[in-house]
C-alpha cells in the first residue's frame, strides 16, 4: 500500500494523542485515506518521560523535519507564535504540506502563511485549531458554503467553560484552574484561556471562514472571566440566565463584530447546557437557519481526531496528485471582502446591569430616568430587600438590545450620581435571535 510520510513536531498533549490514535486506528485511517499515513519521524524540544515512540526516530530539532526531503507533511503541534511560524514557513518553503492545531499561529500569522502556501501550491490545514475535536472549520467552510452566514456564537475555550461550570457549583476559581491545567486543557499561559485571548484566536479564524474577510485578530475585543462573581452567577440564574464566556462574530453592513466576553445566555437555550470542557458553536446561515456543533473542545485524543482528519484530507490530495484543496479560509482570493472589524462601542447587545445604590426613596426613579433618557429599554428589574447592607442595595436590570455606546454613556451618568456606590457591573446578554 502507498504511504504518505508525516513528521510530527511537538510531543505535548496533542502530539502524543495524535501519535497514539494514528497507531491505534492505522488500518481504519488507511482505509479512508487510500494510503497509509506513516509517522516517519517525531521531534520536540524534549521527550517527556513515559512517551513511547516505538521505532519512530526522535529528534530535538523540529526544523530538521521541516527540511527532511522524505517528509510529505509536517504536523506542527508545538504551539506559540514565533518558533511555530518559522517552522511552518520553513516547511512550506521546502514544499511540505502542513497540518497544525495552532490557533494563535493561524489567527496572527495566517494571512502570511496562506500566501506563502498558495505560492508553493501546498495545503495548510488547521481543523484542530478551533474547538478541538469538533469539525467546525469544515462545517463552516464547506458544509455551509451555500449560505450567507450572519453570525456565529460559541463557547470556544474549554478551560474557561470548565471554570464557569465549577464556579456555579460553588467552587473556587483558582482551584478549578489548577485542575484544568492538570487535565491538559489549559494553554501554556492560562491567562490566554481566562482573558479570552485563546477564544479570540479561534473566533478570528471562524469569522474569516464565515464571512470571507482577512484574519484580523489584532482588532478583536476580549474581556476575561476573572471578574465574574458568584453573586452575578446567582442573580443571572434568578433571572433565567447562565453566564458563559462566548465568542461572538456578526456581519453588519459597515463591518464585523468580533468579540469575546462573559455573556448571559437564556438558561432554556441549548448552549446554556454546555458544561465543563465541552465547546459548542452556533452558526446562523440564511438558507439552513441556526445550526449547533457540540463536543470536546480540548484534550489529547479529541484534538488528535481533528489533526488526523486533516491528515486524511492531505493524504487524499497527495494521492490524487492535484494538491488542490478547499481554499484555506473557504473563499477564493478574489472573493475576499475587506470588511473591517467594528470598534466595540459600535456593537449591538442587550445588557445585565448591577447597580449598587443608596437605599432611599427616589433612587430607582433617577436610575430609570437616565436609562430612559439614553433610549435604553428595560426588560426586567430585580431588587431584594434582604440584600441591603450598610444602607446600600443592589438593583439588577436587564435591558433590551442597544448600541454599546449608548449603554457606556448611560453608565457614566449613573456612576456620577451621588446615590450610586462604586462601579456599575455590566455583562452583555445574548438571545441569539438577530
Ligand atoms: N486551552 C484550550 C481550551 C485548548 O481550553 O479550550 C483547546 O484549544
Amino acid at each position: 500500500m502507498k504511504e504518505v510520510k508525516v513528521g510530527i513536531c511537538g510531543l505535548g498533549t496533542v502530539g502524543v494523542g495524535t501519535f497514539n490514535v494514528l497507531a491505534r486506528n492505522a488500518e481504519l485511517i488507511a482505509g479512508r485515506a487510500g494510503c497509509r499515513i506513516r509517522v516517519l519521524r517525531a521531534a520536540s524540544r524534549r521527550l517527556r518521560p513515559g512517551v513511547e515512540l516505538g521505532d519512530v526516530p526522535f529528534s530535538d530539532d523540529v526544523f530538521s523535519i521541516a527540511r527532511d526531503p522524505d517528509i510529505d507533511v509536517v504536523v506542527e503541534l508545538i504551539g506559540g507564535y514565533d518558533v511555530a511560524r518559522e517552522l511552518v514557513l520553513t516547511a512550506i518553503e521546502n514544499g511540505k504540506h502542513v497540518v497544525t492545531a495552532n490557533k494563535a499561529l493561524i489567527a496572527v500569522h495566517g494571512n502570511e502563511i496562506f500566501e506563502a502556501a498558495a505560492e508553493k501550491g501546498v495545503i495548510v490545514a488547521f481543523e484542530a485549531a478551533v474547538a478541538g475535536g469538533i469539525p467546525v472549520v469544515k462545517a463552516v467552510r464547506e458544509g455551509m458554503s451555500a449560505n450567507r452566514i450572519d453570525w456565529i456564537a460559541g463557547i470556544i475555550n474549554g478551560t474557561g467553560n470548565y471554570i464557569l461550570t465549577e464556579m456555579r457549583a460553588g467552587r473556587d476559581f483558582k482551584d478549578v484552574l489548577r485542575e484544568a491545567q492538570a487535565l491538559g486543557y489549559a494553554e501554556a499561559d492560562p491567562t490566554f484561556d481566562i482573558e479570552g485571548i485563546d477564544a479570540a484566536h479561534k473566533l478570528t479564524i471562524l469569522a474569516s471562514a464565515a464571512f470571507g474577510v482577512p484574519l484580523q485578530f489584532d482588532r478583536a475585543y476580549t474581556e476575561g472571566i476573572s471578574g465574574i462573581t458568584p453573586f452575578d452567577i446567582a442573580h443571572a440564574e434568578a433571572l433565567g440566565y447562565r453566564i458563559k464566556h462566548l465568542g461572538i462574530t456578526r456581519r453588519r453592513d459597515q463591518g464585523i463584530e468580533l468579540r469575546v466576553h462573559p455573556t448571559l445566555v437564556p438558561a432554556s437555550h441549548l448552549i446554556a447546557q454546555v458544561d465543563g470542557v465541552l465547546n459548542a458553536v452556533l452558526v446562523d446561515g440564511d438558507a439552513v437557519g441556526q445550526t449547533m456543533y457540540h463536543g470536546p473542545g480540548a484534550g489529547a485524543e479529541a484534538t488528535a481526531s481533528s489533526v488526523i482528519a486533516d491528515l486524511v484530507d492531505v493524504a487524499r490530495a497527495v494521492m490524487s496528485g492535484t494538491h488542490k484543496s478547499v481554499p484555506y479560509l473557504g473563499f477564493e482570493p478574489d472573493a475576499v471582502d475587506n470588511l473591517p472589524v467594528l470598534p466595540v462601542d459600535e456593537i449591538f447587545s442587550a445588557y445585565y446591569l448591577r447597580i449598587q445604590v443608596q437605599d432611599h426613596p427616589g433612587v430607582l426613579a433617577k436610575v430609570a430616568t437616565i436609562l430612559s433618557d439614553s433610549g435604553i429599554n428595560i426588560e426586567s428589574i430585580m431588587q431584594k430587600e434582604f440584600e441591603e447592607q450598610n444602607g446600600t442595595i443592589p438593583i439588577i436590570m436587564l435591558t433590551h438590545t442597544v448600541q454599546e455606546r449608548q449603554i457606556d454613556r448611560a453608565i457614566a451618568e449613573l456612576e456620577a450620581l451621588p446615590d450610586i456606590v462604586g462601579k456599575v457591573v455590566r455583562i452583555r446578554t445574548e438571545h441569539f435571535n438577530h
